[in-house]
């Protein structure tokens, strides 16, 4: 049965249609941050999953997993890593493309901040067509990090972003159809 927290979760994200172009329904968190109850009650129910697991690396996806991620991390006494949009990060990086509904973008990760080994999570706000967390698993994949799950607040399932994921577990507190 669905934890009494996640009802108010929902509750507090914003849907605004057509933005930010027409025929989206955007999913806005930033309402969820103005209730501090809902905004900690999410950070918990991820803690509640992932402390004691194990895990030593915590990589948020810009912009929004910088949002979720820290504190998750901070919680579970694991790093924060951001993986973070071209041009962005000072040091040597690798680099995975992942394609938009129109062209490509690309996320980056810092070399060497993840070591070979290391037991990862990722965390965004949403999953929409997954391309965006497959990138994210390459990326920490190609280190040699073993990525135990995903994890984010909110799924689109009629995307089917899951199916992209090639069997990696998805945790969502919210799905909007
Ligand atoms: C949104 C969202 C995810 C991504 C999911 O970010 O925050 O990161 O899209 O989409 P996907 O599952 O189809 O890949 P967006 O690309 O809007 O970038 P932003 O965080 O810089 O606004």
């Amino acid at each position: 049965d669905e934890d009494p927290r996640i009802h108010a979760i929902k509750t507090q994200i914003r849907v605004v249609p057509n933005f930010p172009k027409p025929g989206i329904m955007f999913q806005d968190i930033t309402t969820l941050l103005l209730d501090p109850k809902a905004f900690k009650d999410t950070i918990d129910l991820f803690v509640e999953r992932y402390k004691g697991k194990n895990i030593s690396v915590v990589a948020g996806i810009e912009a929004r997993g910088f949002i979720f991620g820290p504190p998750i991390a901070l919680a579970i006494g694991a790093k924060f890593v951001p993986l973070r949009k071209p041009r962005k990060l000072p040091g040597e990086v690798i680099f995975e493309e992942y394609t938009l509904e129109y062209g490509k973008d690309r996320l980056e990760m810092h070399v060497g901040a993840v070591e070979p080994g290391e037991r990862a999570l990722v965390v965004d706000d949403l999953i929409a067509t997954g391309g965006t967390l497959c990138a994210a698993m390459n990326l920490l994949e190609r280190v040699g990090a073993e990525v135990v799950e995903c994890a984010c607040v909110i799924e689109l399932p009629d995307l089917q972003g899951r199916q992209r994921l090639n069997g990696k577990p998805l945790y969502v507190l919210v799905e909007y159809h």
